[in-house]
């Protein structure tokens, strides 16, 4: 019996997207997608590399199936590339594109690995983006119809389906200008969300429509702020960052509206977006369950405010750094769990679906990642003590299966428990993988 043992039924799973493993971006009738673009772009990504190649997941699926076999994961959590399934986002249908994920998800099942497939990871069809992105209206209808070919190809196989993973990346791609498309304007920014959470309803209830069994989510993505000291001006700095990273979306979704407060600083900043008659509702028809990526928590304080807050430094509170400068913080995990729970009455089953640690620029073997193995144990820690303190958590997606193209940041973050060598993509396991291999087999640590 581990120290830690969880409970039958528990999924133990790694993460992947699209975008960030398949490659192939432009064979066998695939669109391109605004990341494909972007990455094109010179300027706008880590050496200019873009992601053409991913990490040639859609050449190898046969063994990356294989690996996750090896690891003895109970699901397997990866996007769908819209542009691969519709290369011009609506319209015609690209069938290489239909059976490429049908093969993934037969090989999967016959691995005896539950697929968990999300519709919208980051890569919208550049079609789409050419007529106004996600700030056109008319992107829902398109969403609702890539969401209905989805389910109507895989709905009979799939049993667990998000809708869209972590929607704030429109925020950094349309405001903030960081990543694709590129864009900065706050107020068509905050429209382009609004569309994309009614995309979401309309991809939920299009799933319902469909008639298949199985449950449907979204994903968050919770990184909360701990004011650094109770002063005012902290507790404030802290309300406004949470309101922009996670409760404009949980809002809509669990409570049904935007905030009182987060409407009066919209409008003030003359950023609220249009909302439609029905948009509300729609965007809150219920879920089966919710999905959490959670790497840490940020500390804030006015005094030493920090915009690049995913990293924390000396001079900006947070505590003890991991190699790549992110805190180390692991019981935000149960923190997101519980807020979920208590500031929103949510009673419904968690997925954690996203967790993981990049390397440090000063890893010298990459191939014993020590630091990874202590990261990912204390998540796993704080989300057995979620449960026996009665969370619903079903399960845990390692972030990720193997390093990647970390968007903006290219091949530059390695946050992978197999290595991938960029030139051959020879995919080789880390000390990590095996211990985690170990973790699935007892069902703890
Ligand atoms: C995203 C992933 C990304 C990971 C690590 C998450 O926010 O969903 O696509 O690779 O964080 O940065």
């Amino acid at each position: 019996m581990a120290k830690f043992q969880f409970p039958a039924g528990f999924d133990f799973g790694v993460a992947t997207s699209a975008f960030q493993i398949e490659g192939a971006w432009n064979e066998d009738g695939k669109g391109p997608s605004i990341w494909d673009t972007f990455g094109h772009t010179p300027g706008k990504v880590h050496l200019d590399i873009p992601g053409d190649r991913g990490a040639d997941h859609y050449h190898r699926v046969k063994e990356d199936v294989a690996l996750l076999r090896q690891i003895g994961v109970t699901s397997y959590r990866f996007s769908l590339s819209w542009s691969r399934l519709l290369p011009a986002g609506r319209g015609p249908v690209n069938q290489a594109g239909v059976d490429f994920y049908s093969q993934l998800i037969d090989e999967l099942l016959a691995a005896g690995i539950q697929p968990n497939v999300t519709l919208y990871h980051w890569d919208l069809p550049q079609a789409l983006e050419d007529q106004g992105g996600w700030i056109n209206r008319d992107v829902v209808g398109a969403f609702a119809d890539y969401a209905e070919l989805a389910f109507q190809s895989y709905g009979d196989r799939v049993r667990r389906w998000a809708t869209l993973n972590e929607p704030i990346s429109i925020w950094v791609g349309y405001a903030m200008g960081v990543f694709a498309p590129g864009r900065s304007d706050e107020k068509t920014a905050r429209q382009a969300l609004h569309h994309a959470l009614v995309s979401h309803g309309m991809g939920v209830e299009a799933f319902r429509a469909s008639g298949h069994a199985g449950e449907i989510g979204a994903v968050f993505d919770i990184w909360q702020r701990h004011p650094a000291t109770d002063k005012p001006e902290d507790l404030a700095i802290a309300d406004r960052d949470e309101d922009d990273g996670f409760r404009f979306f949980l809002d809509p979704v669990l409570k049904g509206d935007y905030s009182e407060r987060i409407r009066r600083r919209l409008t003030e900043r003359g950023t609220m977006p249009e909302i439609r008659d029905g948009d509300l509702k729609l965007i809150s028809t219920p879920i089966d369950y919710l999905g959490l990526n959670v790497y840490s928590r940020v500390v804030v304080s006015a005094e030493h405010y920090n915009p690049r807050w995913w990293v924390a430094d000396d001079k900006h509170p947070g505590g003890n750094f991991l190699d790549n400068g992110m805190e180390y913080y692991p019981k935000a995990v149960y923190d997101a769990v519980f807020m979920a729970k208590e500031q929103y009455g949510w009673q419904g089953p968690i997925f954690i679906t996203e967790n993981g640690a990049a390397d440090g620029p000063n890893v010298t073997d990459p191939l014993d990642d020590q630091e990874r193995i202590n990261y990912v144990a204390g998540f796993l820690e704080w989300i057995h003590k979620a449960i026996e303190d009665g969370a619903d958590v079903r399960g845990y997606y390692l972030w990720s299966l193997m390093d990647n193209y970390e968007w903006a940041a290219g091949y530059s973050q390695k946050f992978g428990i197999v290595h991938l060598d960029t030139e051959t993509m020879a995919r080789t396991t880390k000390a990590s993988a095996k211990w985690y291999a170990e973790v699935i087999r007892r069902r703890g640590l």
